[in-house]
């Protein structure tokens, strides 16, 4: 074993790499029944630096294969995030009708002896003629640059607007922060279309990171079809450091126009968050997924402490993908997640453990001990009779110490997430222990979705509007679950707990 290793923390799940070190999802596309997800990678370390485009494969977006660095840095240039699409009308001409190109577009970040000053960020293109194993720099390079020269030009996610019959690209200007979009007809030549930067959250020092902009039907209504745009915002997230939001609007082609925001951009509660954990950034889409299905995935950690994080040899690792729904929800339209069908298909064929009726009056209640395992799926529902605060202790240990928990308390209408006893805590400052959400629930009724890996766990709720994503570092032996209630009676019902130990 390797010197320093940490295989109790390797996620069963979620994809990390062998080694070294990865932060966001790039380019995740399908494309003949493969799942392609490249990934911001450094080949040689474990530290942020050097960024390559890492790959791997899936044909389930469970089993992860690792494949060869699709785009390695160079000495002229380092490869930041962006997005592969399947050209296929072969709008570029890359490719050819019967070989339709995969595109790659990314940031280049040049280096001291590039033709530009070193810093300069800007637009660049790759091609695949070989379904994604190989590829190729485009002669141009870059094709679309900021005038004056930008340090902070990057990101690009780019769709096909079928209405307009082109090609849309969303980017940044982290610092400024704004969102600008582009367009372009074959991939390679982009005209600008506008500018998307409401001020109204702005903070001091606010980057604006990996834009993307897709359509959702709303409430599964393909006439009430409505826009999203997601962004990573670095620091102030909710919970801390980095995180990402949403806005949900219209697009016409050429503007995105939020709902619920005035002319002056001023109102700040026009967006959600889309996680209220600390460990859900850069989360985009997938393209290429057949029928109307969107599926998103994110990198499962955080700037504020990611490059501490105590795996090793990899450091980085993503979230589950999931599924996206926009669903009014307290009045509102929001941006649903819940997981892929591949992983609610893991979860039935594994074995599970029911709990009915299980009721609890001011105590903590240790499941019984053949309900242990480091990789859980908990699917429950509470109902809180009297209660102040009832949930889950999961990855605890038997005499409850150490654990991860999973909160909520009736009298603030707050469902936490509180991971200060979870284990190894105090490698940074800024792992910050709790997570709060508002959730208001009336009848007392809670339902929760938990899953729970070796190093993570990701709570959902409310029709998956609300979610938790939080990296956690449990002692291997932390394996059981407790059940609580304080000051009152809950009712646990209809409690499934799925052991998934093993099931790769
Ligand atoms: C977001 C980000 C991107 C950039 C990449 C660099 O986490 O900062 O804006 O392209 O990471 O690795």
């Amino acid at each position: 074993p390797l010197q320093g290793a940490t295989p109790q923390w390797r996620p069963l799940l979620h994809y990390s790499p062998r080694r070294n070190w990865m932060n966001d999802p790039n380019g995740p596309f399908f494309h003949k029944g493969v799942y392609h997800l490249f990934y911001q990678y450094n080949p040689v370390a474990p530290e942020w630096g050097n960024m390559s485009w890492g790959h791997a494969t899936s044909t389930d977006l469970l089993h992860w294969h690792e494949q060869d660095v699709a785009l390695p840095f160079n000495e002229t240039k380092d490869i930041f995030s962006g997005t592969v699409v399947v050209d296929t009308h072969n709008t570029s001409g890359l490719g050819t009708a019967e070989n339709p190109p995969l595109v790659a577009l990314h940031t280049s970040v040049f280096k001291k002896n590039a033709s530009r000053e070193p810093g300069v960020q800007a637009q660049s293109l790759a091609y695949s003629l070989d379904d994604g194993q190989t590829w190729k720099p485009y002669r141009k390079d870059p094709v679309l640059t900021l005038s004056p020269d930008s340090l902070h030009f990057r990101d690009p996610g780019v769709f096909w607007y079928a209405p307009g019959g082109y090609w849309v690209m969303t980017t940044v200007v982290a610092n400024a922060p704004v969102v600008k979009l582009y367009k372009s007809a074959n991939l390679t030549d982009w005209t600008f279309l506008s500018d998307f930067g409401p001020a109204g959250f702005v903070r001091p020092g606010m980057l604006w990171e990996m834009p993307s902009l897709f359509p959702l039907p709303l409430d599964g209504n393909e006439a009430r079809q409505k826009w999203v745009l997601m962004l990573g915002i670095n620091p102030w997230s909710i919970a801390g450091g980095s995180g990402s939001i949403y806005f949900v609007g219209s697009f016409d082609g050429t503007t995105f126009r939020p709902e619920g925001l005035p002319p002056d951009g001023s109102d700040p509660a026009a967006y959600d968050w889309l996680d209220h954990g600390a460990d859900h950034y850069a989360a985009i889409p997938f393209s290429g997924l057949p029928g109307n299905s969107a599926v998103t995935i994110g990198w499962m950690s955080n700037w504020d402490y990611a490059s501490q994080v105590p795996t090793s040899p990899w450091k980085g690792q993503m979230t589950l993908p999931m599924t996206m729904a926009l669903r009014t929800v307290d009045g509102r339209p929001q941006l649903c997640l819940e997981p892929d069908s591949h992983y609610t298909a893991l979860v039935a064929a594994r074995p599970t453990l029911s709990f009915d009726g299980l009721q609890l009056v001011s105590e903590q209640h240790l499941l019984p001990d053949h309900v242990h395992g480091q990789v859980l799926d908990i699917d429950m529902n509470m109902h809180m009779q009297s209660a102040d605060r009832a949930g889950i202790f999961v990855r605890a240990t038997a005499d409850g110490r150490i654990g991860t928990g999973i909160v909520y308390d009736m009298k603030r209408q707050l469902l936490t997430v509180d991971r200060s006893r979870s284990g190894l805590t105090d490698f940074s400052a800024r792992f910050s222990h709790e997570h709060i959400v508002n959730m208001p629930a009336p009848t007392g009724d809670i339902s929760l979705h938990v899953i729970i890996d070796r190093n993570s766990i990701e709570v959902l709720s409310r029709h998956g509007s609300i979610v938790i994503t939080d990296l956690i570092f449990p002692p291997a032996g932390a394996d059981r679950v407790m059940a609580f209630s304080e000051n009152g009676t809950t009712e646990f019902r209809n409690m499934k707990i799925t052991l998934l130990d093993g099931s790769q």
